[in-house]
């Protein structure tokens, strides 16, 4: 069987690599891809987001199965989109179409839908232009720190959290009645500060049966201590030590159980990942946010460490037969770190080369920001490689990708020497 992944980042990479291992799958195509998928599959230069010239491709190539990485394409409706075409009708799409991706698409959605379904999350109210004095007035009730958030995607830049009321109630303005972040700030969700650590776990769903994947911690920050602009991500270790059987014993019963439930009873047939944001605060999980995808680098850690064929359990998500398939994770620790271009997640520059790859050894380099330039690889994103290692302790695997990431370097290399910092 071919299958064609949508994306082309790290996460992108990490479901090749699996795949490709796969006996069920003969080939693999990437759109757009970068230079680490082109060495295990075929890259296609087309936007995830095109979806006549995605159609095109799976026709060609005879493509029996898609796999999105980001969200743009699912909240746009690619599944939807193949759905309604009568060529491309039987070809399973894994990851949710339109209904579901509001999740993440529509924070306003999603609060509404936790609230509905008792999922335990922060306490909110939504605002336009049209209540505004509403939202002042609502902010005046909170305490500080106040948690803004657009309720459109935003480029994981529409979450505004300050220390100041006045501030607040300015930043709430200039967001629905200024447009600070487009449309996606036309309604703005106000909710209350939680405390804690936060952690990702990992749901795959075919719409009834569900598998919870292994969790994962992300250091989303680009300065040593957690400090400094939010980023993709900058590195990433699972499992989560403080994550402990007890406290996903109630993340399964108190949020994934009625999230399923209710994705049911809204009608919404949810076929592939959902990544679950959450607080813990003193053992008790609560929900930050819904997103519709893997998360990335997390996918860097999650991914290497499930040993089951992932094409089988991508298959029993198309079929709803999630319920009958092997499903054993490694039980050893990884963690991945991520090296970037020197001063992103500000300007950046590309096309630098990357030597020493192939002095790599115990170590696996998810290409992210990677391209081709006359068979050298060379730097075109802000985050250019993820460095993933295993352990028998996040120490074990820490040191080894700290030592893969000393033969390797290009100009204005930048990464994190901290991950995994605050578990060890
Ligand atoms: P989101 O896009 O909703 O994940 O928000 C981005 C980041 O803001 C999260 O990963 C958290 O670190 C932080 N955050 C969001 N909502 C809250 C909240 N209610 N309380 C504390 N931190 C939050
Ligand atoms: N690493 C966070 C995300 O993928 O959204």
């Amino acid at each position: 069987m071919n299958i064609l992944i949508l994306g082309s980042g790290g996460r992108e990479h990490a479901f090749a690599l699996k795949l490709v291992e796969s006996p069920k799958v003969s080939s693999v195509f990437v759109a757009p891809g970068n230079a680490g998928t082109h060495k295990i599959a075929t890259n296609v230069v087309i936007s995830p987001t095109d979806f006549s010239a995605i159609k095109e491709v799976v026709i060609k190539n005879n493509i029996k199965m898609v796999v999105v990485g980001p969200e743009a394409p699912l909240v746009k409706g690619i599944h939807d989109f193949f759905l309604a075409d009568a060529i491309l009708n039987n070809i399973p799409v894994i990851g949710p179409k339109k209904d579901g991706a509001l999740l993440e698409g529509s924070k306003d959605f999603s609060k509404k839908f936790m609230e509905k379904y008792n999922v335990p999350t922060a306490k909110y109210k939504s605002f336009t232009s049209k209540n505004l004095e509403e939202g002042f007035s609502f902010l005046d009730t909170l305490k500080p720190p106040y948690v803004l958030k657009a309720d459109g995607l935003a480029a994981g830049k529409g979450v505004l959290i300050l220390n100041d009321l006045e501030e607040a109630k300015e930043e709430l303005k200039e967001m629905v009645s200024n447009q600070k972040f487009g449309d996606a700030s036309s309604t703005v969700v106000i909710e209350e500060f939680l405390k804690g650590i936060e952690l990702s776990v990992f749901v795959l769903t075919d719409g009834k049966n569900y598998k919870i994947l292994p969790s994962a911690k992300d250091y989303k920050r680009i300065g040593e201590g957690d400090i400094g602009l939010n980023t993709g991500g900058m590195g990433a270790i699972s499992p989560v030590p403080f994550a402990d059987k007890n406290f996903l014993n109630k993340v399964e019963e108190l949020v994934v159980k009625p999230t399923i439930k209710g994705l049911q009873k809204e009608g919404i047939d949810y076929k592939g990942f959902i990544f679950i944001g959450l607080m813990n605060d003193r053992g008790n999980p609560s929900v930050v946010e819904y997103n519709v995808r893997m998360g990335d680098p997390e996918t860097e850690v999650v991914l290497p460490r499930i040993e089951s064929d992932l094409f089988d359990l991508f298959d029993g998500v198309a079929n709803q037969t999630l319920h009958q398939k092997s499903f054993s994770v490694n039980k050893q620790t990884a963690t991945t770190v991520m090296l970037v271009s020197g001063g992103y997640p500000e300007a950046y520059e590309k096309n630098k080369e990357i030597i020493g790859l192939q002095e790599v050894k115990d170590s696996i380099v998810f290409h992210a920001g990677t391209t081709l330039n006359n068979d050298k690889v060379v730097t075109s994103g802000g985050r250019v490689m993820a460095i993933t290692s295993f352990g028998n302790s996040i120490q074990e695997a820490l040191d080894k990708s700290y030592s893969s990431i000393d033969e390797i370097s290009f100009d204005k290399m930048n990464y994190r020497s901290d991950i995994g910092f605050d578990l060890l």
